[in-house]
């Protein structure tokens, strides 16, 4: 069951702490733990935050989410953070959770104070003696029967029966209000929390992608169709990190996906966080592929526009009159289902939540180098000896580049010989679900790389497309090429035009394509 069902008791206190006054404080910190991402070694699963400015008497408090493993005996932390003003957590300087009652042995306290959070205990406290029994019961009449029968049994169970699947509507229709309606001037069962003023009537669609960090939805806002990434609280920090990179100066390229703006739903653990991005009805490369094969120009088209968005990202821009200066961002999780294929197919990067900023001078302020998805990651970053350098982190985006270019030619109907079904990089060397153990052996010790197949180098364009791919995942990263130069070696391929399977004639004055530019 996941965390965030089991925590739904807690979701209630956060709602009764919505309704209650109090004075303002001063800004709060708490401790922060979120499980699941220290798990996966995720950057920033731990760490101190800082929340978010209370409305006027409005407290910040902070919390710890617990579970107790009765086989182990052993208490493992689930979240940690902050929580918005609650009456439960009121004056309390440590956060002690004093119900005996181990509701799916998870455990809860939230406590007022800076970093209150550190340490937690759990002080159960002894529930009331049972009253003594009387010796000699009076039989009672039968009028009395049926109002006893009416509290112990009748009350309870249209409790039961009504009481609980009412909450439980009150609860799904709040949750879906965010998922699926168009907010309304209705008033809801629980009252709406004041942030939600002033959103913009969005009504999510239907769900077109999962990822790493919450699901995009197809939306509709008035009447244009919008994409929605949906992020659940513990996935905060990539939200703000990609509205961070969307912000930049120069990000608004035909080559980035279009970013629309970002909004804050629901409070305290109920609370969610949008991105607002343009919708590509065709979506992500990988899916794309996936159901479909792709022509010589197409395939030209989305390689050049793809290695554009990425040389753009890459690229430090000065300031200039109509925008400011742009830093060099590196992706740092560059992979087809990060490139989506927009209606005249070419292509636009998105998914900016591990980027990293470079602002010259200033260190690039990473402490974990070893992010992203396995499947992609370098040799560099799967051995953990990546220098902390800007160039060394856009060179570990080439190399991804490189087998996002292998994908696009294994589906290329310019092949000699037939197409074979959609493959991800480096599924036949180390299957579906690999571990980090597994891309190791491949990439770092066999120096294995996506297979090459003899008839793809038959055609002389797809020769030089296979040139370059394996020009990207050179495991020397000084040696990868980069974003620009790929981008102008599509450019020109995609300019020749192909008589047959071995005759090339370029239309403009361009060097022969099978000429490696060594100097880029
Ligand atoms: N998948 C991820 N982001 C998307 C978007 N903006 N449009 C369509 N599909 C997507």
């Amino acid at each position: 069951m996941s965390a965030y069902v089991t925590i739904l008791p807690y979701l209630f206190l956060g709602l009764l702490g919505m309704t209650l006054g109090h004075d303002i404080k001063g800004s709060t910190h708490c401790e922060f733990y979120n499980s699941t991402r220290c798990i996966e070694n995720e950057e920033g699963c731990s760490g101190r935050e800082e929340c978010a400015p209370s409305e006027p008497d409005k407290r910040n408090h902070c919390f710890v989410l617990w579970k107790y493993d009765s086989a182990l005996k052993e208490s493992k932390i689930v979240l940690k953070g902050c929580f918005l003003d609650s009456k439960e957590c009121y004056d309390k300087p440590h956060c002690v959770e004093k119900s005996a009652d181990r509701k799916q042995q998870m455990f809860f306290c939230c406590c007022d104070g800076n970093m209150c959070n550190q340490n937690y205990t759990w002080d159960p406290q002894p529930t009331e003696p049972p009253p003594p029994v009387k010796e000699i019961e009076p039989v009672p009449n039968p009028d009395q029967q049926v109002i006893t029968l009416l509290i112990t049994i009748a009350i309870p169970a249209l409790f039961v029966m009504v009481g609980l699947p009412l909450m439980f509507w009150c609860y799904r229709r709040r949750k879906l209000g965010y998922f699926n309606e168009v907010p309304t001037l209705e008033p809801l069962p629980l009252p709406q929390p004041s942030p939600n003023l002033g959103l913009r009537p969005i009504q999510l669609l239907e769900i077109k992608a999962r990822g790493r960090f919450g699901a995009v939805w197809k939306a509709q806002f008035k009447n244009d169709v919008i994409a929605v990434k949906v992020f659940p609280m513990q996935d905060k920090q990539s939200w703000q990190t990609e509205q961070e990179i969307f912000k930049l100066a120069h990000m608004d390229h035909e080559d980035i996906l279009h970013y629309i703006g970002v909004e804050k739903r629901g409070d305290n653990l109920q609370a969610e966080f949008w991105l607002i991005t343009a919708y590509h009805e065709k979506g992500s490369l990988c899916d794309y592929l996936k159901a479909n094969v792709v022509s010589w120009p197409e395939m030209c088209r989305i390689a050049e526009s793809m290695a554009r968005g990425l040389m753009h990202l890459h690229e430090e821009i000065p300031a200039n009159k109509a925008d400011g200066y742009k830093p060099a961002v590196a992706h740092r999780d560059f992979k087809s289902k990060n490139v989506l294929i927009k209606a005249d197919m070419s292509a636009c990067i998105a998914d900016f939540g591990l980027a990293l900023i470079f602002q010259p001078g200033r260190p690039c302020g990473d402490t974990h180098g070893q992010v992203g998805t396995r499947r992609y990651m370098a040799p560099e970053v799967l051995e953990g000896a990546i220098n902390f350098t800007r160039d060394s982190f856009l060179r570990i985006d080439m190399y991804a580049c490189g087998l996002v270019l292998w994908e696009l030619a294994s589906r290329c109907t310019i092949q000699d010989g037939p197409i074979g079904e959609y493959r991800l990089p480096f599924e036949e060397e180390v299957g579906l679900h690999p571990t980090l153990e597994d891309m190791q052996e491949s990439v770092v010790h066999k120096k294995e790389r996506p297979f090459i197949l003899e008839t793809w180098r038959k055609h002389p364009g797809l020769f030089a497309f296979c040139d370059t791919m394996e020009e990207c995942w050179d495991h020397d990263a000084e040696a990868r090429l980069s974003a620009s130069c790929v981008m102008e070696r599509v450019a020109t391929l995609s300019r020749s035009l192909v008589l047959n399977s071995s005759t090339l004639i370029r239309v403009d004055n361009t060097e022969s394509i099978t000429t490696k530019e060594s100097s880029m």
